[in-house]
């Protein structure tokens, strides 16, 4: 089975970029043909200062080889690196409805904070689905905020299919359903959007002001609490296992638990979860070169892949000649 998914280089990578994709995604690599990549050319509608784009990206990359993405077992590239997804985005765009686009959850929600879209905005997905089609994915694990990308994909692959034959596979979305959204310190979808972020990075004292700024509500000391209805349990939880989550939320109900003392333990779980990664990463941050050339390789190898259907697609098209 072949799975795929990119990560958007645009900010510095949180828990819920962690929990909603990169594990799952690192965990496929012994199981399964993984192809994972960062997309600069997506990031392009959100980052436009050069340098935070080529740093982001290599410090995307970093992150991921850090948190144990092994790009021996995994084929992992930098998106623009493989020239033939913007080939297949053109061709692409010409059997996709613009309605199709303009319902996007996604564009409609920026429009309605003000942003004026430009066209990049508006053919993001089209983009995405060359990323999904161009490398025959079956499947793609992604964040709940996502499906509905993955929906308009298959909606153009088949249209593309029924237009010229069948050419692409017709990928599936994977929901990690134990962590379909993880909240951010205001209790919203943790995006870096709203300013509700952890890094998964994040250094010992800035850590500490985040976890503290974890919204709970005022119910006093004594009293019973309801676990389910509380963030800090929602995202502590992240970091433990079944027993552990019962534990704790009896604990809640008892009353007498301190909001204070679940956000100390929040805080020593995450910094012991990530602290193997954390290391790796002091180490290889020293050395970009290693990065860029484990990048340049997997860019070659996925581009083989790609080609043969690139082909498939021109020979379909008639753009061979
Ligand atoms: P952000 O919302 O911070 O801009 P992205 O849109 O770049 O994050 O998301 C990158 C990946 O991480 C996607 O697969 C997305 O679904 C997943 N993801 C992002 N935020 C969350 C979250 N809060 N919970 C679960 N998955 C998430
Ligand atoms: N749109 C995705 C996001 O914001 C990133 C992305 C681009 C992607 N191309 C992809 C995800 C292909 C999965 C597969 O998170």
């Amino acid at each position: 089975m072949r799975v795929l998914s990119g990560i958007q280089p645009s900010g510095e990578l949180h828990i819920g970029n962690y929990f909603g994709m990169m594990k799952p995604m690192i965990e496929y690599q012994d199981r399964s043909e993984l192809f994972c990549f960062i997309v600069n050319y997506h990031a392009m509608t959100s980052v436009t200062e050069a340098e935070r784009l080529s740093s982001g990206t290599l410090r995307a990359a970093l992150d991921f080889l850090s948190l144990g993405l092994d790009p021996e077992k995994a084929i992992f590239w930098v998106q623009s690196d493989v020239p033939e997804v913007t080939e297949l985005t053109w061709i692409l765009n010409n059997v996709t409805p613009v309605g199709l686009l303009l319902r996007s959850h996604s564009y409609k929600d920026k429009v309605e904070q003000g942003i004026a879209p430009n066209h990049g905005l508006l053919t993001y997905p089209v983009l995405m689905a060359a990323d999904i089609l161009l490398y025959q994915t079956d499947r793609v694990p992604v964040g709940k905020d996502q499906q509905q990308h993955l929906e308009i994909t298959r909606d153009i692959a088949i249209r593309f299919n029924n237009i010229y034959g069948e050419t692409f596979v017709l990928p599936e979305a994977e929901i990690n359903q134990k962590v379909p959204t993880v909240v951010g310190t205001d209790g919203r979808k943790m995006s870096k959007s709203y300013d509700n972020t952890i890094e998964i990075f994040c250094e010992e004292k800035a850590l500490r002001q985040k976890i503290a700024r974890i919204v709970t509500d005022a119910t006093p000391v004594a009293d019973p609490k309801d676990p389910d209805k509380c963030n800090l349990y929602a995202t502590i939880s992240l970091f433990m296992n079944e027993q552990e989550k019962a534990d704790l939320a009896a604990r809640y109900r008892r009353g007498g638990l301190k909001y204070s003392d679940v956000k100390k333990e929040l805080f020593e779980r995450m910094t012991e979860y990530f602290k193997e990664a954390r290391n790796r990463r002091m180490e290889l941050v020293r050395d970009p070169e290693t990065i860029r050339a484990i990048l340049r390789k997997g860019a070659e190898k996925a581009r083989h892949k790609a080609l043969p259907t690139m082909e498939l697609v021109r020979k379909r098209t008639g753009i061979n000649y």
